[in-house]
C-alpha cells in the first residue's frame, strides 16, 4: 500500500542513539515511506554532546537540541520540547509517533497526555520488573535467570503503560552488568523497529475500517 500522507516520526534521545539508528535503518531498509508514509523527520536531544546527534545527521535526518538545564522547571522544558517536536513533524502537522530512545528525562503528565497513544518507550528490563535505573545490576543482584527489554506505550507513571513487544535474554553465569547490557541492547535494536512497524500496521487497519 502506498500512502500519500506523511506520517512523521520524531525521536528523542540523550546519549549514543543506537536504538534511534536501528529505527532509521529499518525505516530505510524496509521502506516505511512506501508502506505507511512513515518517516523519521527529526531527532531531538536534551544534551548537546549526545553522540546520537551525529549519527542522525549522517543519515540526513534533521536534529535539534533542547537542553533541560536551560529551563527552570520540567513544565517549561516539556513545553519547549513539545514545540520543537511539532516544528519537526513537517507540514505543520503533529507527529504520528514520538519515540523515546534512551531519552533520560521524566516527562510531565501534560506532555504525556498531549501525545497520548502516540508516545513509545524502550526499557532495558522485562517490565513490570525493574522500572527505573540500573536494571542490569538489579537483575543480576536478584539472581534473575532471564533479563530482557520492553517496548511500551508511555503513561504518566514511569516505565508503565501497555506492553507492545518484549525480548527475553538469558543471564549467563559469567555476566556482569556491562555484558548483559550489550546483549540486551542488541535485542532492543531488533524489537523497537518491529514494535513501530506493528503500530503502523494496526493504525492502518483501524483507518481502513473507519
Ligand atoms: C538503552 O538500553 C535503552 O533501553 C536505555 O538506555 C539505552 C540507550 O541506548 N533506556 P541508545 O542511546 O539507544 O544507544
Amino acid at each position: 500500500m502506498t500512502s500519500a500522507l506523511l506520517q512523521p516520526i520524531v525521536i528523542l534521545i540523550s546519549g549514543s542513539g543506537s536504538n534511534m539508528e536501528a529505527i532509521i535503518r529499518a525505516q530505510i531498509q524496509r521502506d516505511w515511506r512506501t508502506k505507511w508514509g512513515a518517516e523519521v523527520t527529526g531527532v531531538i536531544s536534551n544534551r548537546a554532546d549526545a553522540q546520537g546527534l551525529k549519527k542522525a545527521a549522517a543519515h540526513g535526518v534533521a536534529t535539534a537540541v533542547v537542553e533541560h538545564q536551560q529551563f527552570e522547571n520540567r513544565v517549561d522544558f516539556d513545553q519547549a520540547l513539545a514545540d520543537q517536536i511539532d516544528r519537526m513533524a513537517a507540514q505543520g502537522q503533529r507527529p504520528a509517533l514520538v519515540i523515546l530512545a534512551g531519552f533520560m528525562r521524566i516527562l510531565t503528565p501534560a506532555f504525556v497526555s498531549r501525545h497520548a497513544g502516540r508516545l513509545l518507550n524502550i526499557h532495558p528490563s522485562l517490565l513490570p520488573a525493574f522500572p527505573g535505573l540500573h536494571t542490569h545490576e538489579r537483575a543480576l543482584e536478584a539472581g534473575c535467570r532471564f533479563a530482557g527489554a520492553t517496548v511500551h506505550e508511555v503513561t504518566a507513571e514511569l516505565d508503565h503503560g501497555h506492553i507492545l513487544e518484549q525480548a527475553v535474554v538469558p543471564v549467563l553465569a559469567t555476566d556482569d552488568a556491562s555484558t548483559l547490557a550489550q546483549r540486551v541492547l542488541s535485542q532492543e535494536h531488533r524489537i523497537y523497529p518491529q514494535a513501530i512497524e506493528q503500530w503502523f500496521d494496526r493504525s492502518a487497519t483501524e483507518f481502513n475500517h473507519r
